[in-house]
Protein backbone atom coordinates (compact mmCIF):
# COMPACT_ATOMS: atom_id res chain seq x y z
CA UNK A 1 0.00 0.00 0.00
CA UNK A 2 1.17 3.55 -0.70
CA UNK A 3 0.62 6.36 -2.69
CA UNK A 4 -2.66 8.96 -2.00
CA UNK A 5 -2.59 10.86 1.31
CA UNK A 6 -4.87 8.97 3.69
CA UNK A 7 -5.96 10.95 6.52
CA UNK A 8 -5.11 10.06 9.89
CA UNK A 9 -8.40 9.98 11.91
CA UNK A 10 -8.92 8.55 15.32
CA UNK A 11 -11.67 6.62 16.72
CA UNK A 12 -13.63 10.32 17.77
CA UNK A 13 -13.22 11.45 14.32
CA UNK A 14 -10.03 13.87 14.99
CA UNK A 15 -7.82 14.40 12.04
CA UNK A 16 -4.20 13.73 12.62
CA UNK A 17 -2.50 17.01 10.97
CA UNK A 18 0.45 18.43 13.52
CA UNK A 19 3.81 16.21 14.61
CA UNK A 20 5.66 17.10 17.55
CA UNK A 21 9.23 15.99 17.31
CA UNK A 22 11.64 16.16 20.10
CA UNK A 23 15.04 16.44 18.66
CA UNK A 24 17.00 15.74 22.67
CA UNK A 25 15.93 15.31 25.91
CA UNK A 26 19.07 17.48 26.91
CA UNK A 27 18.65 20.70 28.37
CA UNK A 28 20.39 23.55 29.91
CA UNK A 29 17.85 24.69 32.02
CA UNK A 30 16.49 22.94 35.00
CA UNK A 31 13.10 24.67 35.54
CA UNK A 32 11.32 23.54 38.59
CA UNK A 33 8.23 22.32 36.77
CA UNK A 34 9.88 20.03 34.87
CA UNK A 35 13.16 18.65 36.06
CA UNK A 36 15.03 17.83 39.16
CA UNK A 37 18.01 20.21 40.35
CA UNK A 38 20.21 17.36 39.48
CA UNK A 39 20.52 13.66 38.68
CA UNK A 40 18.09 13.51 35.47
CA UNK A 41 19.94 10.56 33.33
CA UNK A 42 20.24 11.34 29.18
CA UNK A 43 19.39 8.92 27.17
CA UNK A 44 22.79 7.56 25.09
CA UNK A 45 23.41 8.89 21.65
CA UNK A 46 22.70 5.84 20.30
CA UNK A 47 19.15 6.08 21.42
CA UNK A 48 18.33 9.18 20.31
CA UNK A 49 17.07 9.31 16.65
CA UNK A 50 19.37 10.36 13.88
CA UNK A 51 17.99 13.37 11.41
CA UNK A 52 18.05 10.98 8.61
CA UNK A 53 15.26 8.60 10.90
CA UNK A 54 13.42 11.83 12.00
CA UNK A 55 13.52 13.17 8.42
CA UNK A 56 11.86 9.69 7.39
CA UNK A 57 9.19 9.76 9.77
CA UNK A 58 8.50 13.15 9.55
CA UNK A 59 8.02 12.82 5.26
CA UNK A 60 5.65 9.53 5.99
CA UNK A 61 3.41 11.69 7.97
CA UNK A 62 3.52 14.91 5.77
CA UNK A 63 3.45 12.58 2.23
CA UNK A 64 1.33 9.74 3.32
CA UNK A 65 -0.84 11.37 6.34
CA UNK A 66 -1.14 15.08 5.07
CA UNK A 67 0.58 16.27 8.21
CA UNK A 68 1.06 19.85 7.45
CA UNK A 69 2.15 21.06 10.81
CA UNK A 70 5.70 19.99 12.70
CA UNK A 71 6.91 21.38 15.79
CA UNK A 72 10.05 20.63 17.08
CA UNK A 73 10.46 20.56 21.06
CA UNK A 74 12.81 19.39 23.29
CA UNK A 75 13.96 19.03 26.07
CA UNK A 76 16.09 22.40 24.52
CA UNK A 77 15.86 22.02 20.96
CA UNK A 78 18.76 23.94 20.33
CA UNK A 79 21.26 21.79 22.42
CA UNK A 80 21.00 19.51 19.68
CA UNK A 81 23.90 19.96 17.45
CA UNK A 82 23.75 20.82 13.74
CA UNK A 83 19.72 21.73 14.52
CA UNK A 84 19.87 23.84 11.33
CA UNK A 85 20.47 20.59 9.03
CA UNK A 86 17.92 19.16 10.34
CA UNK A 87 15.37 22.22 9.84
CA UNK A 88 16.40 22.18 6.65
CA UNK A 89 15.20 18.67 5.76
CA UNK A 90 12.07 19.34 7.10
CA UNK A 91 11.60 22.81 6.11
CA UNK A 92 11.74 21.07 2.44
CA UNK A 93 8.91 19.17 3.07
CA UNK A 94 6.78 22.08 2.97
CA UNK A 95 5.33 21.96 6.39
CA UNK A 96 4.37 24.54 8.53
CA UNK A 97 7.75 24.44 10.96
CA UNK A 98 7.42 25.68 13.90
CA UNK A 99 10.14 25.08 17.43
CA UNK A 100 9.69 25.68 20.98
CA UNK A 101 12.95 26.60 22.75
CA UNK A 102 13.71 28.22 26.17
CA UNK A 103 15.84 31.06 23.91
CA UNK A 104 19.03 31.34 25.71
CA UNK A 105 21.12 30.80 23.06
CA UNK A 106 18.66 32.47 20.58
CA UNK A 107 20.77 35.69 20.55
CA UNK A 108 23.61 33.81 18.27
CA UNK A 109 21.43 31.45 16.46
CA UNK A 110 17.94 32.96 15.61
CA UNK A 111 19.05 34.06 12.01
CA UNK A 112 20.25 31.10 11.35
CA UNK A 113 17.47 28.85 12.33
CA UNK A 114 15.10 31.60 10.29
CA UNK A 115 17.97 31.38 7.28
CA UNK A 116 17.19 27.45 7.29
CA UNK A 117 13.44 27.36 7.15
CA UNK A 118 12.18 28.06 10.49
CA UNK A 119 9.25 29.30 10.16
CA UNK A 120 7.83 30.13 14.05
CA UNK A 121 8.91 30.07 17.19
CA UNK A 122 7.46 30.08 20.86
CA UNK A 123 10.20 31.17 23.05
CA UNK A 124 9.54 30.03 27.24
CA UNK A 125 9.55 32.88 29.44
CA UNK A 126 7.95 32.65 32.98
CA UNK A 127 9.24 36.01 35.11
CA UNK A 128 10.99 38.93 34.55
CA UNK A 129 12.83 39.15 37.43
CA UNK A 130 16.37 37.88 37.31
CA UNK A 131 16.24 36.41 40.81
CA UNK A 132 12.85 34.58 40.72
CA UNK A 133 14.30 33.42 36.77
CA UNK A 134 17.34 31.91 38.69
CA UNK A 135 15.45 30.23 40.86
CA UNK A 136 12.58 28.96 38.47
CA UNK A 137 14.73 27.77 35.60
CA UNK A 138 17.98 26.97 38.18
CA UNK A 139 20.23 29.12 35.76
CA UNK A 140 21.20 32.71 35.78
CA UNK A 141 19.91 33.74 32.21
CA UNK A 142 16.69 35.65 32.21
CA UNK A 143 19.70 38.59 30.43
CA UNK A 144 20.63 36.14 27.16
CA UNK A 145 16.36 34.67 26.85
CA UNK A 146 15.24 38.83 26.74
CA UNK A 147 17.76 39.12 24.00
CA UNK A 148 17.00 35.76 22.59
CA UNK A 149 13.61 37.10 21.65
CA UNK A 150 14.56 40.21 20.83
CA UNK A 151 16.89 38.18 18.11
CA UNK A 152 14.14 36.09 17.44
CA UNK A 153 11.94 39.26 16.18
CA UNK A 154 15.11 40.96 14.76
CA UNK A 155 15.29 37.69 12.19
CA UNK A 156 11.60 37.98 11.01
CA UNK A 157 9.97 35.00 12.76
CA UNK A 158 6.49 35.75 12.23
CA UNK A 159 4.96 35.58 14.74
CA UNK A 160 7.04 35.21 17.71
CA UNK A 161 5.35 33.99 20.59
CA UNK A 162 6.25 33.50 24.45
CA UNK A 163 5.29 30.95 26.89
CA UNK A 164 4.12 31.29 30.32
CA UNK A 165 3.72 28.85 32.62
CA UNK A 166 1.66 29.97 35.80
CA UNK A 167 2.29 28.40 38.92
CA UNK A 168 0.29 29.34 41.91
CA UNK A 169 3.02 30.61 44.56
CA UNK A 170 5.62 31.18 42.15
CA UNK A 171 5.06 33.90 39.54
CA UNK A 172 1.35 34.35 39.34
CA UNK A 173 1.73 37.67 40.90
CA UNK A 174 3.79 38.48 37.38
CA UNK A 175 0.95 37.92 34.92
CA UNK A 176 -0.07 41.59 34.35
CA UNK A 177 3.77 42.42 34.02
CA UNK A 178 4.14 39.84 31.61
CA UNK A 179 0.99 40.45 29.96
CA UNK A 180 2.68 44.33 29.30
CA UNK A 181 5.91 42.55 28.18
CA UNK A 182 4.02 41.00 25.54
CA UNK A 183 2.26 44.26 24.42
CA UNK A 184 5.31 46.51 24.88
CA UNK A 185 7.38 43.84 22.73
CA UNK A 186 4.78 43.12 19.90
CA UNK A 187 4.42 39.87 21.01
CA UNK A 188 1.98 36.84 21.73
CA UNK A 189 2.36 35.93 25.49
CA UNK A 190 0.28 32.33 26.03
CA UNK A 191 -0.17 31.40 29.41
CA UNK A 192 -0.29 28.01 30.02
CA UNK A 193 -1.55 26.20 33.73
CA UNK A 194 0.68 24.01 34.94
CA UNK A 195 0.34 21.01 34.18
CA UNK A 196 1.12 17.49 36.43
CA UNK A 197 4.40 16.64 34.12
CA UNK A 198 6.80 18.01 36.46
CA UNK A 199 9.90 15.71 37.63
CA UNK A 200 9.33 16.48 41.83
CA UNK A 201 5.95 15.70 41.82
CA UNK A 202 5.14 18.96 43.42
CA UNK A 203 2.16 19.72 41.03
CA UNK A 204 -1.32 20.05 42.74
CA UNK A 205 -4.57 21.38 41.51
CA UNK A 206 -4.78 23.83 44.31
CA UNK A 207 -0.84 25.73 42.17
CA UNK A 208 -2.72 25.63 39.16
CA UNK A 209 -4.36 29.19 38.41
CA UNK A 210 -7.06 28.78 36.44
CA UNK A 211 -7.83 30.64 32.99
CA UNK A 212 -10.68 32.71 33.92
CA UNK A 213 -8.51 34.00 36.50
CA UNK A 214 -5.48 34.43 34.46
CA UNK A 215 -7.97 36.86 31.93
CA UNK A 216 -9.70 38.27 34.57
CA UNK A 217 -6.69 39.73 36.29
CA UNK A 218 -5.24 40.88 32.98
CA UNK A 219 -8.71 42.37 32.14
CA UNK A 220 -8.93 44.67 35.22
CA UNK A 221 -5.47 46.83 33.84
CA UNK A 222 -6.06 45.96 30.20
CA UNK A 223 -9.41 45.63 28.60
CA UNK A 224 -10.07 42.60 26.45
CA UNK A 225 -12.65 40.84 23.96
CA UNK A 226 -12.62 37.20 23.63
CA UNK A 227 -11.57 36.22 19.78
CA UNK A 228 -13.46 33.14 17.53
CA UNK A 229 -12.82 29.68 18.85
CA UNK A 230 -9.66 28.39 18.26
CA UNK A 231 -10.09 25.19 16.31
CA UNK A 232 -7.40 22.76 17.07
CA UNK A 233 -5.19 25.34 18.22
CA UNK A 234 -4.75 24.67 22.13
CA UNK A 235 -4.94 28.60 22.70
CA UNK A 236 -7.92 30.56 23.37
CA UNK A 237 -6.93 34.31 22.57
CA UNK A 238 -8.04 37.62 23.43
CA UNK A 239 -7.27 40.91 22.14
CA UNK A 240 -7.21 43.84 23.50
CA UNK A 241 -9.38 46.45 23.09
CA UNK A 242 -6.86 49.37 22.86
CA UNK A 243 -5.34 47.72 19.59
CA UNK A 244 -1.84 46.71 21.13
CA UNK A 245 -2.05 43.24 20.46
CA UNK A 246 -3.37 40.01 21.73
CA UNK A 247 -2.70 36.99 24.28
CA UNK A 248 -3.70 33.43 24.80
CA UNK A 249 -4.54 30.88 27.25
CA UNK A 250 -3.49 27.03 26.93
CA UNK A 251 -6.55 26.06 29.55
CA UNK A 252 -5.35 22.27 29.91
CA UNK A 253 -6.61 21.85 33.30
CA UNK A 254 -9.23 23.40 34.03
CA UNK A 255 -11.01 23.34 30.18
CA UNK A 256 -9.45 21.01 28.47
CA UNK A 257 -9.43 20.76 24.46
CA UNK A 258 -8.92 17.15 23.91
CA UNK A 259 -11.87 17.44 22.09
CA UNK A 260 -10.33 19.11 19.20
CA UNK A 261 -6.57 17.95 19.15
CA UNK A 262 -5.28 17.15 15.89
CA UNK A 263 -1.73 16.57 17.74
CA UNK A 264 0.68 13.57 17.62
CA UNK A 265 3.90 13.36 19.19
CA UNK A 266 7.77 11.25 18.33
CA UNK A 267 9.98 11.87 21.25
CA UNK A 268 13.73 12.19 21.43
CA UNK A 269 14.25 8.10 21.08
CA UNK A 270 12.09 7.26 18.34
CA UNK A 271 9.14 6.22 20.50
CA UNK A 272 5.43 7.61 19.03
CA UNK A 273 2.69 9.04 21.36
CA UNK A 274 -0.91 9.80 20.78
CA UNK A 275 -1.04 12.38 23.76
CA UNK A 276 1.09 14.43 26.10
CA UNK A 277 -0.44 12.27 29.24
CA UNK A 278 -0.39 8.76 27.54
CA UNK A 279 0.39 6.24 29.16
CA UNK A 280 1.59 4.23 26.43
CA UNK A 281 4.13 4.41 23.35
CA UNK A 282 4.78 2.89 19.90
CA UNK A 283 8.37 1.75 19.45
CA UNK A 284 9.04 3.30 15.95
CA UNK A 285 12.83 2.87 16.82
CA UNK A 286 12.65 -0.23 16.73
CA UNK A 287 10.77 -0.53 13.36
CA UNK A 288 13.37 2.05 11.77
CA UNK A 289 16.70 -0.02 12.96
CA UNK A 290 15.07 -3.11 12.17
CA UNK A 291 14.74 -2.58 7.90
CA UNK A 292 11.01 -2.21 8.51
CA UNK A 293 9.48 -0.44 5.44
CA UNK A 294 7.63 2.58 5.27
CA UNK A 295 4.07 0.28 5.06
CA UNK A 296 5.12 -1.34 8.64
CA UNK A 297 6.15 1.84 10.08
CA UNK A 298 2.27 3.07 8.72
CA UNK A 299 0.74 0.16 10.00
CA UNK A 300 2.30 0.86 13.50
CA UNK A 301 1.23 4.62 13.17
CA UNK A 302 -2.17 3.61 12.50
CA UNK A 303 -2.94 1.20 15.34
CA UNK A 304 -1.73 3.93 17.73
CA UNK A 305 -3.65 6.34 16.14
CA UNK A 306 -6.81 4.25 16.60
CA UNK A 307 -6.31 3.75 19.88
CA UNK A 308 -6.00 7.57 21.03
CA UNK A 309 -7.81 8.11 23.94
CA UNK A 310 -10.58 10.86 24.11
CA UNK A 311 -8.62 12.83 26.43
CA UNK A 312 -6.83 13.43 29.61
CA UNK A 313 -8.62 13.37 33.05
CA UNK A 314 -6.28 15.21 34.42
CA UNK A 315 -9.50 16.07 37.05
CA UNK A 316 -10.50 13.21 37.77
CA UNK A 317 -9.23 10.58 40.06
CA UNK A 318 -8.54 8.21 38.03
CA UNK A 319 -5.90 10.68 35.93
CA UNK A 320 -2.61 8.77 36.17
CA UNK A 321 0.85 10.62 35.65
CA UNK A 322 2.60 9.79 32.89
CA UNK A 323 6.10 8.31 34.10
CA UNK A 324 8.33 11.36 31.97
CA UNK A 325 8.51 14.71 32.34
CA UNK A 326 7.84 17.49 29.88
CA UNK A 327 11.73 17.17 28.67
CA UNK A 328 11.45 13.50 28.48
CA UNK A 329 8.30 13.61 26.06
CA UNK A 330 8.90 17.17 24.59
CA UNK A 331 6.28 19.83 24.98
N1 LIG B 1 3.23 22.52 33.03
C1 LIG B 1 3.00 23.40 32.03
N2 LIG B 1 3.91 23.69 31.07
C2 LIG B 1 5.11 23.10 31.15
N3 LIG B 1 6.20 23.19 30.37
C3 LIG B 1 7.16 22.38 30.86
N4 LIG B 1 6.71 21.73 31.96
C4 LIG B 1 5.42 22.17 32.17
C5 LIG B 1 4.42 21.89 33.14
N5 LIG B 1 4.63 21.02 34.16
C6 LIG B 1 6.27 24.10 29.21
C7 LIG B 1 7.56 24.84 29.06
C8 LIG B 1 7.59 25.15 27.59
C9 LIG B 1 6.73 24.09 26.98
C10 LIG B 1 7.48 23.18 26.11
O1 LIG B 1 6.17 23.36 28.04
O2 LIG B 1 7.60 26.04 29.77
O3 LIG B 1 7.05 26.41 27.30
FE1 LIG C 1 14.38 22.71 29.87
FE2 LIG C 1 11.99 23.41 28.90
FE3 LIG C 1 12.14 21.61 30.90
FE4 LIG C 1 12.77 24.18 31.36
S1 LIG C 1 10.75 23.36 30.74
S2 LIG C 1 13.96 22.36 32.04
S3 LIG C 1 13.68 24.82 29.47
S4 LIG C 1 12.92 21.35 28.85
Amino acid sequence: MSGGVRDLVDPYGRVIRDLRISVTDRCNFRCTYCMPSEGMEWLPRSEVLSFEEIERVARLFVERFGVDGIRLTGGEPTVRAHLTTLIEKLAALGVDLAMTTNGATLRNSAHDLRAAGLGRINISLDTLQRERFAEMTRRDELDNVLAGIDAAIDAGFEPVKINTVVERGANDDEIVAMAEFGRERGVEVRFIEFMPLDASGHWANDRVVGQDEIVERIAAVFPLEQMPARGAAPADRWRYLDGRGTVGVIPTVTKPFCGDCDRVRLTAEGQFRTCLFATEESDLRSLLRSEGDDDALAALIEAAVGAKWAGHQINQVSFIRPARTMSQIGG
